[in-house]
């Protein structure tokens, strides 16, 4: 299954104003054509997954209001199923799963999820692994997965090496924050050894904001950077 990580950056990678606050400001800033690009893509693609903080900070409906493409399928991994009854995920028609752990699956919260009419899939124990998810999606004959983010989902699937390609658009500027959410977060990388690193694929200036593209490394050799040994 490729994975696409797609989000709305300011150029210190932030990709909300202060922790636990809605991104939706940051699309204020960007232009309708903008929007359009975002829903389009959206539209060639078979699921769109956030994490439940999105779903909290954010109520997005992850649908494609492009003209024409795919309706895909919303995926929301969570270990609380904490969801608010207005969430739209849950409140609209197009179809949602709600990806948790086994102990969750059996709750109270997790029956009121299915009495939306929306499914419930145990990927996990302790939490969800995100290899079983993937896997559980291609069985379903889904292809190809968005990822919006936020930062604690993204850097789970950096983590473990599950991203094939990363849809960047960079607005012009800095919103700083020590603790604001970031593309990705977690422990992160403290050797250059262990980054995670990917190829430049496209750079375009628009009007609003700079849209890059990066894949996957495609060098085994590149992937490692052959650091002379310390003497
Ligand atoms: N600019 C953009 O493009 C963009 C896009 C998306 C989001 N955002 C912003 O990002 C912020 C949210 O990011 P965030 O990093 O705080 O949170 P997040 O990644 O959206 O969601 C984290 C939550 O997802 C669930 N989760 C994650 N990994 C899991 C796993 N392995 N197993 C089970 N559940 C798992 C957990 O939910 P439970 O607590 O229910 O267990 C966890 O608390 C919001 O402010 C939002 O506005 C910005």
């Amino acid at each position: 299954m490729k994975v696409t990580v797609f989000s709305q950056v300011s150029i210190d990678a932030k990709l909300t104003l202060g922790r636990g606050n809605s991104s939706k400001e940051l699309f204020q800033l960007l232009e309708d054509e903008d929007i359009r690009f975002i829903h389009e893509f959206r539209g060639t693609v078979d699921a769109i997954m956030v994490g439940r903080s999105t779903i909290t900070a954010d109520n997005p409906s992850l649908t494609n209001r492009g003209r024409s493409g795919t309706t895909p399928v919303r995926v929301i991994p969570s270990r609380s199923l904490r969801f608010s009854k207005e969430s739209s995920v849950l409140s609209t028609s197009e179809p949602t799963i709600v990806a948790t752990t086994r102990a969750a699956s059996d709750s109270e919260q997790a029956d009121r999820i299915r009495r939306c009419g929306k499914e419930v899939l145990v990927c996990g124990e302790d939490k969800v692994d995100f290899r079983i998810l993937l896997a559980e999606l291609k069985t379903r004959g889904m292809r190809h997965l968005m990822v919006e983010g936020g930062g604690e989902v993204n850097w789970q699937l950096f983590d473990d090496d599950l991203v094939d390609e990363i849809i960047l658009m960079q607005l012009p500027i800095i919103v700083g924050g020590l603790g604001n959410v970031s593309l990705a977060d977690g422990d992160g990388y403290r050797e250059v050894s262990g980054v995670k690193r990917f190829d430049v694929q496209e750079v375009i200036s628009r009007p609003r904001h700079l849209l890059m593209r990066f894949t996957r490394c495609s060098s085994a050799a590149d992937a490692s950077l052959n650091l002379p040994a310390a003497s």
